[in-house]
């Protein structure tokens, strides 16, 4: 081949480099996560991911213009429960006032065309930590899929246009489509945690909604009994196929960096659109190696979103959303 074919050729500058290149982020990439917390002028600083906060809804009203301003049209809502309100079922999740309901009320008032997806789990609102009821040592799947439903309808009501099911319980898509339709919200679309594994990378985030798994007698520390194991991968086409067949609109795989490879099969294997989350602690390595002055952030952080989006994310949940889209 050599001398006919110099690759360098098409990397010598540039413009030729922008003209070949395969992959781009625009701000309609992104779904942004916030986190919201009771209470009035309320910006907590999470500790273990600098930059990022936890919002009352006065200043989630400021942030999702902010948002909005820089081309960015869609949010994944988490609320932080108070103790004295949760409970094993996780019933608060079902108040029509609560703190996820008006939040969805906040974002729409404030943006009318913001995209509102909601995360739907009972781990903020369990004294337990867990994404499921919690009896005889064991997360009970049928039961907490069916408060998932209601949750689901709960949040249809308040108005939020998909809900993201992230508990990993079989058959909830399903159960959370038919409530949907029961209640006529034929619209509501449902972006299902499909590829979810047990991850530590989840760290921030339970530190973010004071949300991780308590010690109880019996019952593992850890989410190992209903998310996925990352030793596999064909597990992780199953489960998407699944929440497909029942009614996902989009689905997703969770973590990012290093589920890349099953990322790029699930693109391959299926038509809906696929969305990435890269995690809380995808985020706080970076956040911490760029503080210690290791990594340059900015390109690190860049390398990481093309690299997620060239291996097939159509969707990319990232705390970085702003800061790529001030980048550009
Ligand atoms: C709740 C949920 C978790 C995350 C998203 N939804 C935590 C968990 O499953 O324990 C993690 C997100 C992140 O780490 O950024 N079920």
């Amino acid at each position: 081949m050599y001398p006919l074919r110099r690759n360098r050729r098409l990397r010598s500058n540039d413009a030729i480099r922008h003209l070949v290149r395969e992959t781009f982020l625009t701000p309609s990439d992104f779904l942004v996560p916030l986190f919201v917390v009771e209470g009035k002028g309320v910006k907590e600083e999470i500790p273990s991911m600098p930059d990022y906060y936890r919002l009352s809804l006065d200043n989630l009203e400021k942030e999702v213009k902010d948002l909005w301003n820089m081309g960015l049209c869609a949010v994944l809502l988490f609320v932080k429960i108070p103790d004295d309100l949760k409970d094993n079922r996780g019933s608060e999740a079902l108040n029509a006032n609560g703190l996820m309901q008006l939040a969805i009320k906040a974002v729409k008032n404030a943006c009318p065309d913001m995209l509102v997806m909601t995360d739907v789990a009972l781990d903020p609102y369990s004294s337990y930590g867990h994404d499921g009821i919690v009896e005889n040592g064991r997360i009970l799947n049928d039961e907490s899929a069916e408060i998932l439903a209601e949750m689901s309808v709960s949040h249809a009501n308040a108005g939020a246009d998909f809900v993201a099911p992230s508990d990993m319980m079989d058959g909830r898509i399903l159960t959370i489509r038919e409530a949907l339709e029961d209640e006529g919200h034929t619209d509501t679309g449902i972006m299902a945690y499909s590829a979810k594994y047990a991850s530590a990378f989840y760290g921030p985030f339970r530190d973010a909604l004071d949300s991780a798994p308590v010690a109880i007698k019996n019952v593992p520390k850890d989410k190992k009994s209903y998310q996925m194991d990352s030793a596999n991968r064909k597990e992780a086409i199953k489960e998407t196929q699944m929440d497909i067949d029942e009614g996902a609109d989009i689905v997703m795989i969770k973590p990012g960096l290093c589920y890349l490879d099953i990322v790029r099969e699930i693109r391959d294997a299926v038509e809906v659109p696929v969305a990435v989350y890269q995690v809380s602690g995808e985020y706080a390595m970076l956040k911490a190696a760029a503080e210690k002055g290791w990594l340059d952030h900015d390109a690190v952080m860049m390398e990481q979103l093309i690299s997620i989006k060239r291996a097939g994310a159509d969707i990319i949940a990232s705390y970085f959303a702003k800061d790529v889209v001030r980048l550009m």
